[in-house]
């Protein structure tokens, strides 16, 4: 399908067929895409955390406000998460960035006030999100992005300590009857011209 196309068949999925189980070779290569997204100076401030065991996907959509239905019948649950130890993080920026790049996030480190270094940080995850969705479609898989989760409990349930959730992605196959399928429910745009300028 053309970029088009794809934008025009993707949705927020509210509702999935749970007994459709997306192949492994597609889920390896979301993981790849993810790997590859672009971020600022390529900080890659994020993790990925790849979720199908039904009892941990369970607890994280009783942990998910209005998601949890979609949660559990989505085959996938991918959670995106930003650094948020920065003295750990520190580690993997020396570790995996070359000398320039380091020097450049140091030294935004030292003039940036740590509340809008954070917001840069998550910005980097949201691109991220991005890819995510327009991989899904291209490979033909339906997917929901979700702020609607309870990072906290995220947390607690995945174990996790220097990275913290801001969002989920879920990914499966919509169902035939799920109502916001854009042959049911066209999709709601602000018109070109408002939101496009040629110049
Ligand atoms: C960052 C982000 C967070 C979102 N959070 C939720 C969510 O928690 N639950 C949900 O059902 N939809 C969520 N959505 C879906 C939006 O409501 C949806 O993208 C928008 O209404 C446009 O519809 P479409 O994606 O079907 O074209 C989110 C979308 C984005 C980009």
């Amino acid at each position: 399908m053309k970029p088009l196309e794809l934008a025009q068949t993707r949705y927020s999925t509210k509702k999935y067929d749970s007994n459709k189980k997306i192949p492994k070779e597609k889920i390896e290569e979301l993981k790849e895409v993810l790997r590859l997204s672009p971020s600022s100076i390529n900080i890659q401030p994020w993790q990925f955390t790849f979720v199908q065991d039904e009892e941990v996907k369970s607890k994280l959509a009783d942990a998910s406000l209005q998601n949890t239905e979609k949660i559990n019948q989505a085959d996938l649950l991918i959670v995106f998460s930003v650094a948020e130890d920065l003295d750990a993080f520190q580690k993997v920026v020396d570790t995996h960035l070359p000398e320039a790049l380091r020097d450049w996030y140091n030294n935004l480190k030292k003039t940036m006030p740590k509340a809008e270094l954070r917001v840069w940080l998550a910005r980097q995850v949201y691109i991220a999100l991005g890819v995510g969705m327009s991989a899904a479609i291209a490979l033909d898989l339906d997917s929901t992005p979700m702020e609607g989760i309870e990072p906290e409990k995220y947390m607690k349930i995945l174990g996790m300590n220097d990275y913290k959730p801001l969002f989920a992605l879920a990914v499966g196959y919509g169902a035939h009857d799920d109502y916001y399928r854009p042959e049911a429910m066209p999709k709601s745009r602000r018109p070109l011209e408002d939101v496009v300028q040629t110049i």
